[in-house]
């Protein structure tokens, strides 16, 4: 018998939160992120909820290669655009569209030979100073891409630091509209929080990481319930054993946790080589049999331990969420984890460790 430790991957959980996308930007186009294999979900997992999506947008090239393996004919736009010119071949040979954010990619364009000219998403930097072209600098850019054979549209994209917090947008929006007002194209500007926050933005092509997989990009500020999203990932497993502990007991590597009266505790297979977070203290929730209730002392390797008197009846084989959908319509969202852990949702989906193995689940 494996070890009871798995992960379910929800499609339809996946379609509900495109279709919350949808909705919040009914006149755009999708881009359903995919990159770093879907935010640890598995491109060949999440492709079928995903799939009334109007493109994929990722990073690596062997992970467009998998979508096109898929039968996906539509657009695929590579985020960062290519990494050495004999990416351009793939381009053209997959039809894959590519973000242009350095003017090296620009000279690798022109020296480029094809018969089929590419698609490409020139990025400004407005303000995020990862990538993309400075305001002053743009629109040459997009002259000489412009004037170049090898390339056939040429879209206007940008990317927001602060869509989710206090400093918002618009010192961003300003910088990106004041340098492309005349410029011809589509826009592509809004990530999640900026599509949830700022849906009054033009952005033709949206692009939709962090919210397709059922996380809140605002929280704390927001949560899924608020956002009328859905965990895309469930991390579950089971008791393995229970003790009962005595006043004065303590729990685990250090003895961080010391009970202050007797205590029945669970021991949880799922540690830290699974992917749940060592630095998650005591206190942070949990579900045992869909009952809320919390973890106490460290997290080790390969086990955890939870507090069971929100529980009397939960014993060995008892069933552990430790995010996702629990039983009897339950829910603990990955956020509430990772808070804990002073991390974001993102960093715990795509830390999900190989020895888990990944289902996908018939229903949400
Ligand atoms: C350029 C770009 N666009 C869109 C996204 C998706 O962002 P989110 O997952 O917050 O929606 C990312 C993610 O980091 C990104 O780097």
């Amino acid at each position: 018998m494996p070890r009871p430790v798995e992960a379910l991957i929800h499609p339809a959980a996946l379609a509900h939160n495109l279709a919350r996308a949808r909705a919040a930007a009914p006149d755009a186009r999708i881009w359903a992120v995919v990159k770093a294999n879907a935010y640890g979900h598995g491109i060949e997992r999440v492709f079928d909820g995903l799939r009334s999506a109007d493109g994929f947008a990722l990073l690596d090239l062997a992970e467009a290669v998998r979508v096109r393996d898929l039968g996906w004919r539509g657009p695929i736009l590579l985020l960062e655009g290519v990494f050495e010119p004999r990416d351009l071949e793939l381009c053209s040979r997959l039809g894959l569209w590519h973000v242009v954010h350095i003017k090296e990619q620009i000279d690798w364009l022109a020296a480029h030979k094809t018969q089929q000219p590419h698609r490409v998403f020139l990025k400004m930097n407005s303000g995020m100073n990862r990538l993309g072209f400075r305001p002053e600098v743009f629109r040459s850019a997009w002259a000489r891409l412009d004037a170049l054979p090898q390339v056939d549209e040429i879209s206007l994209m940008t990317h927001f630091s602060d869509a989710d917090g206090p400093r918002g947008v618009a010192h961003q929006v300003a910088a990106f509209e004041a340098a492309t007002l005349d410029l011809p194209g589509e826009r592509s500007i809004s990530n999640s929080a900026a599509l949830l926050r700022h849906s009054a933005l033009r952005s033709d092509w949206v692009r939709a990481g962090i919210l397709s997989y059922g996380s809140a990009p605002d929280f704390p500020e927001r949560d899924i319930t608020h956002w009328q999203l859905q965990p895309a990932m469930t991390l579950r497993s089971k008791l393995l054993a229970t003790q009962d502990l005595q006043p004065g007991d303590t729990v685990g590597y250090g003895s961080s946790y010391r009970a202050g009266l007797a205590q029945r505790i669970g021991i949880v297979a799922c540690g830290y080589a699974d992917g749940y977070p060592r630095n998650c203290p005591t206190g942070t929730l949990v579900l045992v049999d869909g009952v809320r209730t919390t973890t106490v002392g460290r997290v080790s390797m390969d086990m955890l331990a939870v507090d069971l008197q929100p529980v009397p009846a939960a014993g060995v084989g008892s069933e552990v969420t430790l995010w996702g959908h629990g039983p009897r319509g339950s829910l603990l969202p990955i956020d509430d984890v990772a808070q804990a852990a002073g991390t974001i949702g993102y960093e715990l989906m795509c830390a999900v460790a190989p020895r888990v193995p990944v289902r996908v689940a018939l229903a949400a």
